[in-house]
């Protein structure tokens, strides 16, 4: 079969929030930039964060980046790189200050200056107050943030590919990238996209777990590209568990709710977070607030007719501050909790979130690998930002706020990269003739497989298993029995039939596909997360209740080819300052 090949400079896989921050200042730099989204751009994930980009601007109360770096350090239980904590939180000003002159509708104080809420575990002061630093639109930041973006880029003649989807990536004999195999989701049209650099940004992969605040598209087709092509995946046991999805539904109730002065509940009506972490309250990081909620549960203080949730009181702060400040999440709780938050508290429960790890990059944006020579060594022409890729900011649990962050910090960071890249690169290496096989064999297998199990049935045992093995709290027996079983799902993927290939849309191939990819993302999490025997952020082990530094302050990777794990040391040394020194971690 003839298959179309175009060439670009770069290829970016992903228009969401880092994808669009890239190709901005790619296309910008006069650079051919191909971006390919299965959906269309202003839909990307993104368009879903609500409460802010966190920045030490200090416009309502003091801060500095030495107090956010501190608090992101903390916030991921030490296991976080301090260099690119410290290179992220030193742009932050920087760059909400560029996306202001995109024109970002931040929302505004009286002096016109941005507005700031406070958010979880961001703290003044080395940890001792709760800090304004959190930059919004209403509770909508995600979605200006993607309209700003996109408009920016049509504006900047970036070349967009709607509805097509990545399948595999492009390597050859020296290991480098060399572009991606695509489809279009509409007709199969099956393309080769030849770029000298191709950057993945293709979001989180929340949808391993059926209950999820994360979109449908979300299936970890980046990790499950870069580990069929041999890349590891690095600190998969960390999946953050938002304190607060919508009971029944998943959809995400924003942080800033609690930012706002909202807090939570239990069946007996007490405020039960200053028994948790008396500083910060409802304001402690995620990991630490989402555990305490279950715990409430499994101590029988949760509400409902099953005691299996618990509510987020809002009423207090008045439906004049609720409809101004928190115009989505009214809407959000109107729709799927039955409940005004100006009159009644919201139905919430932990619930699946952000992926910390991802592929192992630099803070250039550039993937790493390590080699048998060399502690680690970048994969040329290859690089990753924002949910997909692990560079490591977050650590063992994420703070909110930072997932935007670091969506405009290493976007712009790894454009810059391959700007330079490629200044230096200028011809393009040949494709391998073989180059679209693998692919165009995956389809065939879809084709032609006449009978078995469906995708929505294997999709959904994934799904089960991964909420019943692998939640806020993990338990020996539950992980061991859970990599059994993802192991004997991950099989069953591998024979799944397209059912009805006369009358079904096209869709029932792209979720074949997207299946391929989550359960690789599964696998991996599973995995990583039975071997690893200490409790550290999101990850919190029944069996070893405490942090291991002695043993376990190392990240892992998992390298798909035999299930295997390898570690590598945390970058405790920052870029320029003092690193901050493990302790134990309160709030
Ligand atoms: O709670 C929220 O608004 C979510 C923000 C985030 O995940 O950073």
């Amino acid at each position: 079969m003839a298959i179309t090949k175009r060439t670009f400079d770069v290829v970016v896989v992903g228009a969401g929030g880092s994808g669009m921050r890239a190709a901005l200042h790619l296309s910008q730099s006069g650079l051919k930039v191909a971006v390919l989204s299965k959906v269309f751009p202003t839909r990307s994930h993104t368009v879903a964060a609500q409460g802010g980009i966190a920045a030490s601007l200090g416009n309502v109360t003091e801060d500095n980046w030495h107090w956010h770096m501190y608090d992101t350090v903390k916030g991921s239980d030490y296991l976080g790189d301090q260099d690119a904590i410290e290179y992220m939180c030193r742009a932050a000003p920087e760059v909400v200050y560029e996306l202001e002159h995109f024109g970002m509708p931040f929302d505004r104080l009286d002096n016109g200056k941005i507005y700031q809420r406070p958010f979880g575990g961001h703290m003044q002061d080395y940890g001792k107050n709760p800090v304004q630093r959190a930059c919004a639109a209403a509770d909508r930041t995600g979605h200006a943030l993607l309209h700003t973006l996109y408009q920016q880029n049509v504006k900047a003649n970036t070349h967009f590919f709607i509805e097509w989807m990545a399948l595999d990536l492009i390597r050859d004999q020296d290991g480098d990238v060399l572009g991606v195999v695509a489809m279009e989701i509409e007709t199969s049209e099956v393309m080769v996209l030849h770029a000298r650099a191709t950057l993945f940004a293709t979001g989180g992969a929340g949808r391993i777990f059926s209950a999820s605040t994360n979109a449908y598209i979300n299936t970890g087709d980046g990790l499950g590209m870069a580990a069929r092509a041999g890349i590891p995946l690095e600190d998969m046991e960390f999946f953050q568990f938002h304190p607060t999805g919508v009971y029944g539904a998943g959809v995400l109730i924003s942080e800033g709710v609690r930012g706002e002065g909202g807090y939570l509940v239990n069946s007996k009506g007490e405020r039960f977070m200053p028994n948790y972490a008396p500083t910060a309250k409802d304001l402690a990081s995620r990991d630490v607030v989402s555990r305490a909620i279950a715990t409430e549960i499994r101590e029988g203080r949760g509400c409902g007719p099953h005691g299996d949730h618990i509510l987020l009181k809002v009423d207090h702060i008045g439906d004049e501050v609720i409809r101004q400040r928190l115009p989505g999440i009214r809407d959000i709780s109107i729709k799927f909790a039955h409940v005004d938050p100006a009159k009644a508290p919201i139905p919430v429960v932990p619930t699946a979130h952000y992926m910390m790890g991802g592929i192992p990059t630099n803070y250039h944006g550039q993937v790493v690998v390590p080699q048998e020579t060399a502690p680690e060594d970048v994969v040329q022409g290859f690089y990753a930002v924002g949910e997909c890729a692990c560079v490591s900011v977050h650590g063992a649990n994420r703070l909110g706020c930072n997932s935007l962050l670091d969506l405009l910090v290493f976007g712009r960071a790894a454009a810059r990269q391959i700007v330079d890249d490629l200044e230096r690169n200028p011809h393009p290496k040949r494709l391998p003739a073989d180059c679209a096989d693998y692919s165009l064999a995956r389809l065939a297998r879809l084709e032609n497989q006449k009978d078995g199990e469906s995708v929505a049935e294997v999709g959904d045992a994934m799904r089960r298993s991964m909420q019943k093995h692998c939640g806020v709290f993990r338990f020996p027996d539950l992980l061991a029995e859970g990599v059994q079983q993802i192991g004997q799902i991950a099989e069953r993927a591998g024979n799944t039939v397209i059912c009805d290939k006369s009358r079904v849309f096209n869709t029932a191939r792209v979720e074949a596909l997207e299946l391929d990819n989550l359960i690789e993302v599964a696998q991996a999490t599973m995995t990583a997360a039975a071997a690893r025997e200490e409790s550290r952020g999101a990850h919190a082990r029944d069996d070893f209740p405490e942090r291991d530094d002695k043993n376990w302050l190392k990240h892992s990777l998992y390298f798909s080819e035999g299930q295997r794990l390898d570690y590598k040391p945390v970058r405790l040394k920052p870029l320029s300052v003092e690193s901050f020194p493990l302790k134990p971690r309160v709030y």
